[in-house]
């Protein structure tokens, strides 16, 4: 497994996957799926991988803690690293490059000058009280799927305005990778796996799974409303949103002590 920690490196694999491949003569087999994440992997992140490894021919992950997307610098020297961790999950699943930037210079040598936006579904739920994150998230995730000239990218479900908003990104400016969305991975108790558990004490985690627990259970938006404050959480956002084939999803971003969590299912679908 290779570590890449500069963007020349990066490209330099890739062009060298299709050389080999042009040498060989081979047509096909040099797909490329990528596993954009922030380190502190977990078993969510690992069925992204999984998956990337059977959908294509090489597979990389990418381990960058973006700075532009965290709107609380205290959020960002918070955000759990465990790298080695992260290299050895990297390893044991297949994966056949590791892109570990350096620096945020490494990421940004126009500092940050030039970003991607949207006008609309950013500014709402998680873009209301995170000004700036999606703007953060959407311009590294552009950079990384053309670092990697990757056929297919893996993200999962339980950020799913992230999902869509890359999703929406990729259709906009005609991006030749396809965006792979993946169901959320629960713990046995409900709760969708995230870095961020890694920083609930071992009281909160033992309330946090009824964040799942409320969206699921209630009645309407009101009850699940009342089990969530109930259980002890500061509510950023509770909201229902249909999107364009009809299924409605109820979305919620709720404080637990410090730690923000969020998570989101489908209540209904249009028949
Ligand atoms: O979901 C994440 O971990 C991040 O938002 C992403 C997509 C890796 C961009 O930094």
């Amino acid at each position: 497994m290779k570590i890449l920690e500069t963007t020349k490196a990066f490209q330099a694999w890739r062009v060298k996957l299709n050389a080999k491949a042009a040498y060989l003569g081979v047509t096909g087999g040099t797909s490329v799926g990528i596993v954009p994440t922030m380190g502190a992997l977990h078993e969510g992140h690992r069925s992204l991988l999984k998956r990337a490894r059977i959908e294509n021919d090489f597979v990389v992950l990418t381990l960058f803690v973006n700075p532009t997307q965290f709107n609380q610098a205290s959020d960002l020297e918070k955000y759990p690293k465990t790298l080695e961790a992260d290299v050895r999950l990297a390893e044991a699943t297949g994966v056949d490059a590791v892109f570990i930037p350096r620096d945020s210079e490494e990421m940004y040598p126009d500092t940050y000058r030039y970003q991607v936006s949207e006008k609309e579904f950013s500014k709402e739920l998680c873009g209301a009280s995170r000004p700036g994150h999606f703007e953060g998230m959407l311009t590294v995730v552009l950079k990384l799927l053309n670092l990697a000239g990757a056929d297919r990218a893996y993200f999962g479900e339980k950020d799913f305005q992230q999902l869509t908003l890359i999703r929406g990104m990729a259709e906009a400016f005609f991006l030749p990778t396809a965006i792979v969305g993946c169901p959320t991975v629960r713990e046995e108790d409900g709760l969708a796996m995230s870095s961020r558990n890694l920083r609930l004490t071992p009281a909160e985690r033992k309330i946090a799974p009824l964040l799942h627990a409320a969206l699921t259970g209630a009645s309407d938006l009101n009850q699940a409303r009342i089990k969530i404050e109930n259980a002890g959480f500061k509510i950023d956002y509770l909201e229902d949103r249909r999107s364009k084939d009809g299924e409605l999803r109820r979305f919620v971003a709720a404080y637990l002590g410090e730690v923000r969590l969020i998570d989101n299912v489908v209540v209904g679908v249009r028949v």
